[in-house]
C-alpha cells in the first residue's frame, strides 16, 4: 500500500511549511505542554504514565489483540465516514466512495494491521520511555513522507476508543479510558515532533535546491 507520495520524501507543492500554518491557540496549548517541535531529544515529550494506567492499557490490549485486524479496519472506515479528506492520502484506495466496498479492501485492511501493530509495540514498550518516544517519533517522519498532516492523527485516537469500548464490554472504565487517553496523547505528540522535524529537513533541502544561481547560493562561495 501507498500514498501518492509514499517513499519519496519529497512533498511537491508544498510552499508553506505545515508548522508554520498552525493557529496561534494551537502553537500555545503545544507551548504550555513543552510539546514544540524543536525541543531537544529524547524525553522531549513527557511520559504521561502512572504504573497502575500502565497495568490498565496491557491488561485491555490483552482482550483487544484478538481483535485487531477487526478494529484496524473499523477505526479506518469511521475516520473515512467522519472526515473523507483523510482518505485522499491513500492513493490506491481513494477513489473508492463506497465505504462497505472500502472495508473489504486488502490495502485498507493493511494499513488497519500497521496501525494496530504499532499500537501492540507500543504496548510492550510502555516500560520502555526512550524506545517508546523514538518509535512514534520516527513514525511521525514517515508520515511526512506519507502526505499525512498531524491534524489527523488526534481523530484515529478517538476512533479507536470508541471502537474497543464495545468490545471491552464492562471492562472499560472511564480509568481504562483515561489510561488509553493518555497513551494516545503521548504517541501523537511525539508523531508530530517526528513530522515536523523531517518537513523542516525537506524544506531547507528544498530552498537549498531552489535557490538561483548568483542569489546567494552556497555553490557560489565554492
Ligand atoms: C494514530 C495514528 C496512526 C498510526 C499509529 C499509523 C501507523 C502507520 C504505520 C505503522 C504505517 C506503516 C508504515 C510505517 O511504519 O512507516 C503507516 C503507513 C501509512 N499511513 Fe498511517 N498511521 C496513523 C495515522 C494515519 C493517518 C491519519 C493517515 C492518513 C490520513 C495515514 C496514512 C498512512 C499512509 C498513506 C501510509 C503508507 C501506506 C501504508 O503503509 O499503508 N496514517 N501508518
Amino acid at each position: 500500500m501507498g500514498c501518492a507520495l509514499s517513499g519519496s520524501g519529497i512533498t511537491p507543492g508544498k510552499t508553506v511549511p505545515e508548522s508554520k500554518r498552525h493557529s496561534l491557540a494551537e502553537s500555545q496549548m503545544a507551548s504550555k505542554a513543552g510539546l514544540e517541535h524543536g525541543s531537544d531529544r529524547p524525553g522531549a515529550v513527557p511520559f504521561p504514565l502512572a504504573d497502575t494506567q500502565k497495568e490498565r492499557i496491557q491488561e485491555s490490549w490483552r482482550i483487544l489483540h484478538d481483535n485487531i485486524a477487526r478494529v484496524g479496519i473499523i477505526v479506518f472506515i469511521r475516520l473515512f465516514e467522519t472526515h473523507p479528506e483523510c482518505k485522499d492520502v491513500f492513493f490506491l484506495f481513494r477513489d473508492i466512495d463506497d465505504l462497505q466496498q472500502l472495508k473489504m479492501n486488502k490495502e485498507l485492511r493493511a494499513h488497519g494491521l500497521r496501525v494496530m501493530s504499532f499500537i501492540e509495540k507500543s504496548v510492550a514498550r510502555l516500560d520502555q520511555e526512550d524506545k517508546l518516544e523514538q518509535l512514534a517519533f520516527e513514525l511521525g517522519r514517515s508520515h511526512y513522507r506519507y502526505n499525512a498532516p498531524p491534524k489527523y492523527y488526534e481523530y484515529v485516537g478517538i476512533q479507536f476508543i470508541s471502537t474497543v469500548q464495545p468490545i471491552l464490554k464492562e471492562r472499560w472504565t472511564p480509568e481504562v479510558e483515561e489510561a488509553w487517553q493518555s497513551l494516545f496523547k503521548y504517541l501523537m505528540a511525539a508523531m508530530k515532533q517526528g513530522y515536523y522535524e523531517e518537513e523542516e529537513k525537506s524544506g531547507s533541502i528544498q530552498s537549498l535546491a531552489l535557490r538561483k544561481p548568483g542569489t546567494g547560493s552556497i555553490l557560489n562561495s565554492i
